[in-house]
């Protein structure tokens, strides 16, 4: 009897300390089918007959003991929220996102747009998908003109006369199809060429068009206007020069370099020693293309310019390989944001 009583003080202190699990867990290993109440009232044949009467009080209050810690348990789980790993906690704080950066090409185009603004152009946008009048016969490049092989480009196979547009002038015709003048407008864009990807060059790349068409607009306006826009850009201390070319959508037209910025223009590895680098193509709007666009070019007369943004951030940050510009790589992109 008395080792009855030992056992059943010992499992109630036990029971009163329990932190060996849920509920479940406690009913099973004191109130089952094989649970320790179940052994200990077993104990009962092993009793003396003359202290039956108290030990089965005894195990009784000692069932009833453990029923009610099991109740207690129950009770516990119900009112507090389960603690799996899905419960939502809805006052954490979020994730951080890790913040990209402004990419050069658009700090730099922005800073382009800010300049011209200045000198009242607007910006004027038009589709990447282009037909071929927009693209090429408008500008004075009829089927199989020879400059047309410069700009080979890729072309949509539902419909022939489809194609990505291969520069931002096809922009100026839209806006001069409008005849809403005079115009003055910049056409910042991206551009397709089929072209083998390197250092130098790449299938897509981003070009600003400016587009200037009013009664008496000379080719003095034209150097004026780049002159400001350059000295705006890479400072007052660059010089500009003009060197004659050939464009089929300007007559006379011409090639901008600006002194080389590595090394003054003294020469170097840059501007390959001969102290010039090429920035842009302009020229005077080729009568044919006011003609082509609804403008009597006997009245008007305007000027155009086109540069690749590439070149100019190329130019601007000593940056030597295109293909930088579009791997994605923030350590490359997060150099410029406070540059320009
Ligand atoms: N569209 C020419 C190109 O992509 C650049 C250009 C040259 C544009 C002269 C012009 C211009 O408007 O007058 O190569």
């Amino acid at each position: 009897m008395e080792q009855l009583v030992n056992q059943i003080t010992a499992l109630k202190e036990e029971i009163t300390a329990w932190n060996g699990g849920d509920a479940e867990t406690f009913r099973i290993k004191y109130l089952g089918t094989k649970g320790l109440v179940k052994t200990i009232m077993g104990e009962m044949k092993n009793v003396a007959a003359e202290n039956k009467k108290e030990a089965g009080q005894l195990l009784n209050e000692f069932k009833l003991f453990t029923e009610a810690k099991f109740e207690d348990l129950k009770a516990a789980a119900h009112d507090s929220p389960p603690a799996t790993h899905d419960a939502i906690d809805l006052t954490l704080p979020g994730d951080n996102l890790p913040l990209g950066s402004r990419h050069p090409i658009s700090l730099v185009k922005n800073r382009i747009i800010s300049i011209f603004q200045r000198l009242g152009f607007a910006v004027a946008e038009g589709p990447e998908i282009e037909d071929d009048f927009h693209n090429f016969s408008a500008l004075n490049l009829p089927e199989n003109h020879p400059a047309r092989d410069m700009q080979d480009t890729f072309y949509i196979s539902q419909n022939p006369d489809w194609l990505l547009r291969t520069h931002t002038s096809s922009v100026q015709v839209r806006e001069m199809q409008k005849g809403k003048l005079p115009i003055r407008i910049i056409c910042p864009g991206r551009v397709y060429r089929n072209e083998t990807i390197s250092a130098r060059a790449h299938c897509f790349f981003h070009q600003v068009e400016g587009l200037y068409i009013a009664e008496n607009v000379s080719f003095a306006d034209l150097k004026q206007t780049l002159y400001f826009f350059v000295q705006e850009m890479f400072g007052a201390t660059v010089k500009v020069r003009f060197r004659p070319s050939y464009f089929p959508f300007t007559e006379p037209s011409a090639e901008m370099d600006i002194s080389c910025l590595i090394c003054g223009g003294s020469g170097c590895n840059v501007c390959k020693h001969t102290g010039w680098v090429e920035i842009l193509g302009c020229g005077m709007v080729h009568p044919n293309v006011l003609d082509n666009c609804g403008i009597d070019s006997n009245k008007y007369t305007g000027f155009a310019f086109g540069m690749g943004i590439e070149r100019i951030t190329m130019l601007k940050y000593q940056i030597k390989d295109l293909r930088l510009f579009s791997e994605n790589d923030l350590r490359f992109l997060k150099q410029f944001t406070s540059a320009v």
